[in-house]
């Protein structure tokens, strides 16, 4: 999204309301947060969906600075009381409904709350940090405040094989109700700043894999479906591409561009990672195999692989994604530390580390939702 940005400014967050802060990347960004801003007061709002999980923030429970509230994004007087009480300086608004394929089974919570909840963090923000008697005293408001927007790639909609990958430039062109119901959450912050001034910041980042990521999504999918020896279902011809960040990659280029981004600016975050889903279940599948050639749930020898099933595609399923981060790597001096070996051998030792919170997440909602999507 282009949009004529003021001044680059260093700003210092110090205390932060982060929204969706149970769930996949939240989670992340809040261990990464309290691990370096200790002294920092981190207050998680999140209304505890199926994606979201208080486990996720046990390592942080006892963190001096921490708070959890369990709170919808779309209680507007439960948020202005926040801003208030807690003199939250910086939002950063993860909460979202976040999967595509729930998107196309039901659209409506994500318009409401992708789009009108994101509309009732503007206005509280708006409220509390421009229109109170106050805030007058306290400018300029874009040294003081920060909005920073969590949206994603999927907004650009999709790339041809040869296609230059997304900048800040290209047009939006969504294409699922997920992607579009973003897209209309990040045109309203993009008003917020242009209207009344308020101070945002947008990031679009690209596929996210790591700890924590619940095992409706791909990675995760992949990795327990192997352990327990069932299929692995992959829609179409397995060609389509993402561009995978592995999550605490996205957690510093927040952190960078909280700190010194251009007030209204958008970045792309990405890691210059084009893998098709065939080589990415291939490579989960390889590390499988040396480290759980015989999982205890299943019998299966190895190769992983051969649990490779296609099955219907995707309805509306975008073919490649890549993004062209280098504005935030110009401006921000970005760049992502692990590559794609390194993050995705970290992230399958994570969940076989992990399998009691595995099983807590595929509970009765998860086996209703494979039930629906791939029976
Ligand atoms: P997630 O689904 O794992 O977590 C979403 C969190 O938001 C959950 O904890 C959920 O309980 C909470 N939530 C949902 N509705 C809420 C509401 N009305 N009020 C308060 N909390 C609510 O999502 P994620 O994968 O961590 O994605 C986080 C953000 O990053 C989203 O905005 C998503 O669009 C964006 N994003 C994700 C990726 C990715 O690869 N996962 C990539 C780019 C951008
Ligand atoms: O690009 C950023 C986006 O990445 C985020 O905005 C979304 O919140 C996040 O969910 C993710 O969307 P994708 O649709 O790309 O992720 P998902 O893990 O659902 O799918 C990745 C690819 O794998 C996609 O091409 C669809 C395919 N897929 C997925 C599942 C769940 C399969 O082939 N089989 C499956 O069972």
């Amino acid at each position: 999204m282009s949009l004529k940005t003021s001044h680059s400014s260093l700003f210092t967050p110090h205390s932060l309301l982060i929204t969706g802060g149970a769930g996949f990347i939240g989670a992340n960004f809040v261990h990464y947060w309290t691990r370096n801003y200790p002294d920092d007061q981190v207050v998680v709002l999140d209304a505890l969906t199926y994606a979201g999980n208080r486990a996720n923030l046990a390592p942080v429970e006892n963190h001096p600075g921490f708070h959890f509230v369990h709170g919808d994004i779309r209680d507007y007087s439960l948020v202005l009381s926040l801003l208030e009480n807690h003199r939250i300086n910086t939002i950063v608004h993860f909460a979202a409904e976040s999967h595509v394929d729930r998107s196309i089974h039901g659209p409506d919570a994500f318009v409401d709350t992708n789009i009108v909840g994101t509309h009732s963090l503007l206005k509280a923000a708006k409220a509390v940090w421009l229109d109170s008697p106050q805030s007058s005293t306290l400018s300029p408001q874009s040294t003081t405040f920060r909005f920073h927007h969590i949206s994603t790639d999927e907004v650009y909609g999709s790339l041809g094989p040869d296609d230059p990958g997304f900048s800040e430039q290209t047009a939006y062109a969504p294409n699922s109700p997920y992607a579009a119901s973003k897209a209309g959450s990040d045109f309203l912050v993009r008003a917020y700043y242009k209207t009344y001034g308020l101070p945002m910041t947008i990031s679009n980042c690209s596929n996210n894999y790591g700890p924590y990521q619940h095992p409706e999504k791909l990675i995760p999918l992949l990795i327990l479906n192997c352990l327990q020896g069932k299929p692995l279902p992959i829609y179409g011809d397995g060609l389509n591409i993402r561009d995978w960040l592995y999550v605490e990659d996205h957690c510093r280029g927040i952190d960078l561009i909280l700190r010194k981004g251009s007030i209204g600016a958008t970045y792309n975050i990405g890691g210059n990672c084009e893998k098709t889903n065939l080589e990415v279940v291939k490579i989960v599948c390889a590390i499988l195999d040396e480290l759980k050639p015989l999982s205890p749930d299943s019998s299966l020898l190895t190769p992983h692989s051969s649990l490779i099933t296609h099955i219907k595609d995707r309805l509306g399923h975008d073919r490649r994604y890549a993004i062209d981060a280098g504005k935030i790597m110009r401006e921000l001096e970005y760049t992502p530390v692990e590559s794609f070996e390194s993050g995705i051998l970290k992230t399958v030792q994570w969940y076989l580390e992990n399998l009691e919170w595995c099983k807590k997440v595929m509970g009765e909602d998860y086996k209703k939702w494979l039930q629906q999507n791939y029976s």
